[in-house]
């Protein structure tokens, strides 16, 4: 992979990540007519996430079972299934938002300190 299709990836993984963390707070104050609109923007967001999130996988470590990978992927899976659940549980959003930063914070850290 080139230097140049490694920065796009990153862009597109970080810009991605943020719509996804965006959209996920507006779903938790949103009005219900909202929710088609939005479950389909974190839809895409989520599966550019993963596209590229894979391809830097396997350009740059060769699909290595690196544990930081795993964590990544687990945090995505829950980001990915919050903004449905913010539309039906109103009554937890504080926690519900709690979870969204805490599992934006340990991808990130996943990825700067690679502890595993
Ligand atoms: C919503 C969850 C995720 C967030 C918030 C996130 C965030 C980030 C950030 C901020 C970077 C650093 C980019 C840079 O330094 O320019 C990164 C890199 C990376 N991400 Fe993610 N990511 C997520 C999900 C995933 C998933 C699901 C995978 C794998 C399937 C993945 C694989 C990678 C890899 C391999 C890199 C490093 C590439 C390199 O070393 O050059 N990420 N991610």
């Amino acid at each position: 992979m080139n230097a140049h299709e490694l920065n796009l990836l990153h862009f597109l993984h970080v810009i991605a990540a943020l719509i996804l963390a965006a959209f996920t707070f507006f779903a938790f104050a949103a009005a219900p007519e909202t929710r088609r609109r939005v479950i389909v923007i974190t839809g895409v967001a989520s599966l550019v996430i993963l596209l590229t999130g894979i391809r830097m996988w396997q350009g740059v470590l060769k699909f290595e079972p690196a544990g930081w990978v795993i964590v990544k992927l687990v945090c995505w899976l829950g980001l990915s299934a919050l903004s449905g659940i913010a539309y039906r549980k109103r009554d937890k959003v504080n926690l519900l938002m709690a979870i969204v930063l805490g599992l934006a914070t340990v991808a990130v850290g996943m990825v700067y300190y690679r502890p595993f």
